[in-house]
């Protein structure tokens, strides 16, 4: 069996998960990686004086996690600025946001010729690689570029924008071009392959047909691989002593009240202010449900250098205290706000104790906290979930209750139709729910991409 290398900016090995923050491209492969002896390769989180390509190699269990450090200023310019200025806010949608700098380019040019150079050697003639996100667009072309014939597929965890958006991105062209030397481009929905098909066919006179992509005088394939959680993992994680003490405080401080939860990244793509604001227009709509219901909102601070997301910290920070500040009694505050990152183990047990789950970003390549929340559940009480239909996961979760994150009144319908539903219609969407986060795990996922990848023909 060849082997699999994966290769992502951001490497958290098993041993790393549940110790604090980690999005949902880390969970997902450290699940994946565990079950293979492959190679996981990517940068340290650190940084060094001078690139070296100096390779820190660790053996866990059959894997290998080798990674790079990197510049300062390649950090500053490729992680904050490029992957995180440039490309993050226009891939979800918000060219408010970006910042677009030719040194952001220049450097993330390098860091992509950087990992390549770095990775090359390691290489076997028949290993197949799987690259990941956003961070690493170039990296197949680079590949290419030192000689690489492996099969090379990509995976996008992020949504892909429109045609109108992509193309005020410059050197827009020389992006879509580079991704033509992968073998294999994976989606996590169906809704980003359309985007990338308009791109295709309107902007460069290319074509996608039957799965395969034909543009700057190459072919690739292209798919949909809805992305999933190792739900067996945390299904267990549900019955750890850390996750029954945690559901057990949990309930202990309801106070027989119930619980509305949110967790994600600190992102402006999650949505967390209009979030608010339809929790405030709820418990104006709906005041016999004051000190009856509360919010808690797990909230972890993420990529604190980028200017957007320390002045979204600062607007979050006012939301809810100014919320607490009119709505509160002396024993009931609306909006627990919470800046801290818990165990998955801890998660499960907050999961758990939640009436209902409130998860609205406004744009969003899939969302696992989706799924991870179904499967915590008690499948004789479960909760309810409310699901942006911008999220990827809107595709696959239908028996959630579907919500436009924009709207404040539809969200806060939406959680007061949560609140009050009956136990055999939670039981029965959640039943529903369970079985696809069950089947499409993150095991799947990854068989299915690799199969894809293995059985393309070079
Ligand atoms: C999202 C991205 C990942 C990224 C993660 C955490 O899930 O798709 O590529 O690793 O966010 O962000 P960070 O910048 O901390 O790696």
């Amino acid at each position: 069996m060849s082997r699999l290398i994966a290769v992502s900016n951001r490497v958290s090995p098993p041993r790393d998960i549940g110790q604090g923050s980690v999005g949902g491209l880390a969970m997902a492969l450290s699940a994946m990686m565990r079950e293979t002896s492959g190679v996981w390769f990517g940068w340290s989180g650190r940084t060094t004086d001078t690139f070296t390509g100096h390779l820190d190699i660790e053996r866990i269990g059959a894997m290998t996690v080798a990674t790079v450090d990197l510049e300062a200023q390649d950090v500053e310019e490729y992680y904050n600025g490029y992957a995180n200025k440039s490309l993050w806010p226009l891939f979800h949608y918000r060219i408010d946001l970006t910042d677009y700098d030719k040194s952001f380019d220049v450097s993330y040019r390098r860091v992509n010729e950087r990992f390549a150079r770095t990775l090359a050697p390691l290489l076997q003639s028949d290993d197949v690689i799987w690259v990941h996100d956003y961070h690493l667009f170039l990296l197949g072309r680079e590949l290419r570029r030192l000689g690489v014939t492996n099969r090379i597929g990509f995976f996008l965890h992020i949504p892909w924008p429109s045609r109108q958006l992509l193309t005020t991105l410059p050197r827009h062209r020389d992006l879509v071009d580079a991704l033509f030397d992968y073998d294999l481009i994976g989606f996590q929905a169906q809704d980003w392959m359309h985007a990338f098909k308009g791109y295709v066919e309107n902007e460069i006179g290319g074509l996608i047909e039957d799965g395969v992509a034909h543009g700057f005088g190459k072919s690739m394939q292209v798919g949909v691989f809805p992305i999933g959680i190792d739900a067996e993992a945390f299904l267990q994680a549900g019955h750890s002593d850390a996750a029954l003490e945690t559901f057990a405080r949990m309930r202990n401080s309801l106070a027989g009240r119930q619980m509305i939860l949110g967790v994600d990244r600190l992102d402006y793509s999650k949505g967390l202010e209009e979030r608010f604001l339809a929790y405030e227009r709820f418990l104006s709509d709906t005041p016999e449900a004051r000190e009856r219901v509360f919010l808690l909102q797990i909230a972890t601070p993420s990529r604190d250098e980028v200017e957007a997301y320390q002045d979204m910290r600062a607007s979050l920070d006012a939301a809810a205290g100014r919320i607490n500040g009119e709505y509160a009694t002396f024993d009931w505050v609306p909006i627990r706000y919470v800046n801290t990152a818990y165990r998955r183990d801890e998660l499960a047990g907050i999961y758990r104790a939640a009436r209902a789950a409130l998860i609205t970003p406004l744009r969003d390549g899939m969302n696992l906290v989706a799924k991870e929340y179904v499967a915590a559940q008690d499948p004789d009480d479960p909760g309810v979930l409310i699901l942006s239909r911008f999220a990827g996961a809107a595709s696959q979760m239908r028996e959630a209750l579907i919500v436009n994150p924009f709207s404040r009144e539809q969200t806060a319908e939406a959680i007061a139709k949560a609140l009050t539903m009956g136990l055999e219609e939670r039981k029965r969407r959640h039943a529903a729910l369970l079985e696809g986060v069950v089947r499409d795990n993150v095991m799947a996922w990854s068989r299915d991409f690799v199969r894809a990848l293995s059985s393309v023909t070079r």
